[in-house]
């Protein structure tokens, strides 16, 4: 982390946790057998392995053999939508997402109609959420798989997936989530969500970035992405990166515990409590007031361009919802489809805390905005 600059973008990316630094650390050097080798080399690399699966399962309420890693939430996702296109039914190609999903399941959504799917992408409400009955007036006979994310990258709000989960099952029909952006700040035992499918990305919960799991509640059919010495239960063929493996396992098992989403909370709300002070209805709130991850604030600078914003603040590091070009603002697709005013939206700045963020550094931002955003 660099100590000079204020690291507000946690929904980019997390910094490793020392705990699992620690985990890691000892497999950088150590065992070096393929865990698939019955030997002696082998056996530890596996032993490790088999112990950072268990972890994930532990974390998602689930079964070791209901776990696959990957490469992270880009792959869990292709892996989802591809292998339940690929593994469906002759005669059902229909899938059903929505408007607000990251490109890592907007664009294999895109590839499947390549494919010859069909995919319909329901809307959202002006903060973000899903209306189950808008998912339940979108499926179809046809309609193999529906996916929506279970918290959203941008603007935080966490949607109805139990609620969703029950209208799937009725219809006999799977539910994927992108939980990329929930695991470890919000609760994401498979059961309570009644998902088939889930998808974790390690760099978004204090673990390595370039790995990640799927879960797959068992009995479901899924072909695989990558095909070889049959790795993964013949799921997702490749030798086990044990290094990154074990970092996700210990992450997991640190993202078991909540405790701290009541302290970012806090520290959140303090922060939109200091801009709403500072300029009242000059900002406003982008994602549901409530039902939104703990440590994720977006906020629009009515009438500014959060992207300038930013640029006279280099030293904190925070995300824009809207692309600007030389002459136009294109707001982000989220914003879109929550129908958010250009005006606003092209002044969207998204603050997403994290477990070493400080009051000190909130205090630290608020000084800088209020310089950066009067200019
Ligand atoms: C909601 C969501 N899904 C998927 C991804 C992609 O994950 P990865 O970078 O591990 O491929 C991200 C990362 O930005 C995300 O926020």
């Amino acid at each position: 982390m660099d100590s000079i600059g204020i690291y507000l973008d946690y929904n980019a990316s997390t910094p490793i946790h020392p705990a699992v630094q620690e985990a890691m650390a000892p497999f950088l050097a150590g065992p070096y057998g393929n865990p698939s080798s019955g030997h002696w080399a082998g056996a530890p690399a596996a032993r490790a392995v088999a112990h950072a699966r268990a972890q994930i399962a532990g974390l998602l309420g689930c079964s070791p053999g209901e776990v696959i890693f990957t490469s992270g939430g880009t792959e869990s996702n292709n892996a989802a939508l591809l292998g339940a296109f690929w593994a469906a039914g002759e005669g059902r190609r229909h899938f059903v997402t929505t408007r607000i999903e990251h490109p890592a399941v907007v664009e294999p959504c895109r590839f499947l109609e390549r494919l010859g799917a069909e995919v319909t992408s329901v809307g959202v409400d002006s903060q973000g959420l899903v209306d189950p009955g808008d998912i339940a007036a979108a499926i179809r006979a046809d309609t193999v798989l529906v996916s929506v994310m279970h918290a959203n990258n941008e603007v935080g709000t966490i949607q109805p997936i139990a609620e969703i989960a029950r209208l799937t099952r009725e219809a006999g029909i799977l539910l994927h989530s992108d939980a990329a952006q929930s695991v470890g700040k919000v609760a994401t035992r498979v059961d309570e969500l009644g998902v088939d499918l889930l998808s974790l990305a390690g760099h978004k919960f204090y673990g390595p970035k370039g790995v990640g799991a799927l879960y797959v509640r068992a009995g479901t059919k899924l072909e695989p992405l990558l095909h070889g010495a049959g790795h993964e239960g013949g799921r997702r063929a490749g030798t086990e990166n044990v290094l990154l493996d074990v970092g996700l396992g210990a992450a997991a098992e640190l993202a078991g515990d909540l405790a701290w989403a009541e302290g970012v909370r806090e520290l959140r709300d303090w922060l939109w409590g200091e801009l709403r002070s500072r300029w009242g209805e000059q900002v406003a709130l982008n994602g549901h007031p409530t039902q939104r991850l703990p440590n994720t604030l977006n906020v629009s600078f009515v009438g500014r361009r959060g992207a300038a914003i930013l640029a006279a603040m280099p030293e904190v590091a925070a995300s824009t919802g809207s692309a600007c070009h030389a002459d136009s603002n294109t707001l982000s697709p989220v914003l879109e489809a929550m129908a958010v005013p250009l005006a606003a939206g092209a002044g969207a700045i998204r603050f997403s805390l994290g477990r070493m963020t400080t009051r000190g550094e909130l205090e630290a931002l608020v000084e800088r905005l209020t310089v950066a955003a009067e200019r």
